[in-house]
């Protein structure tokens, strides 16, 4: 891990623990996949060190596997890096794959206060992948090639790399009063640059994030 990347999980993760301290009822929408594993260490660790009180805080997974293992899941990595560590109720804990009607329940909360973000390879968030238009909510897709293909580091083989999700729709993401972007490292430099260089494109689902006015973007 370079300084850098460590420095940037710090900072996504002072802002998240500032949002609880802020708002103790808190709606986080919150990732999964290597880029966030370092500010979820973060997060522990401060929310350990000032006794953060979680337990108004309310947690919705941006996106999930359908149709896998449970080890696989999104929910099970959030346990592992997030929730095992901190005093989240269980009730507290949401996922889009067993809520028919995600974008209600969340509204029901009062609505995403902090949204983290990642970005994919192909330029998705969340598990928004290209094409998918602004107007969509919570939704079964897809996953596409490029997605499968950064995915299969964390399967034995990549023909077990699942190939449907269900993910919050962009629309989703854009009602989340703030949102963070982390992106790593070298892979992430051009689409980077093809999100946030030329406007709006539904080919690259994370052009939509410039029609937001709180987005913390925060790269090596
Ligand atoms: P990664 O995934 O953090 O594993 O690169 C990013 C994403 O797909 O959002």
């Amino acid at each position: 891990m370079t300084e850098k990347k460590d420095e940037l999980s710090e900072l996504a993760a002072q802002k998240l623990v500032e949002q609880i301290r802020k708002k103790p009822n808190s709606n986080l929408g919150l990732p999964t996949g290597r880029t966030p594993k370092r500010m979820y260490q973060h997060v522990v660790r401060l929310s350990q060190e000032m006794g953060l009180d979680w337990s108004k805080v309310h947690c919705f997974a941006l996106d999930d596997y359908l149709e896998t293992l449970e080890d696989y899941s999104f929910q099970k990595y959030l346990e592992q890096n997030l929730y095992q560590h901190i005093d989240l109720p269980g009730t507290n804990k949401h996922n889009p794959r067993f809520h028919d009607d995600y974008d209600r329940l969340i509204d029901k909360h009062g609505g995403l206060d902090l949204t983290v973000l990642g970005i994919g390879a192909n330029g998705h968030i969340a598990f928004n992948e290209p094409g998918t238009p602004q107007a969509s909510y919570t939704q079964c897709i897809w996953l596409d090639e490029i997605s499968r293909n950064s995915l299969k580091d964390g399967f034995p083989d990549a023909s077990e790399v699942p190939t449907k999700a269900v993910t919050m729709g962009i629309s989703t993401i854009l009602s989340s009063k703030s949102i963070i972007m982390l992106a790593f490292g070298e892979e992430k430099k051009e689409v980077l640059k093809r999100a946030f260089g030329n406007g709006v494109d539904p080919a690259i689902p994370a052009s939509f994030l410039v029609l937001h006015n709180n987005v913390s973007i925060l790269t090596d």
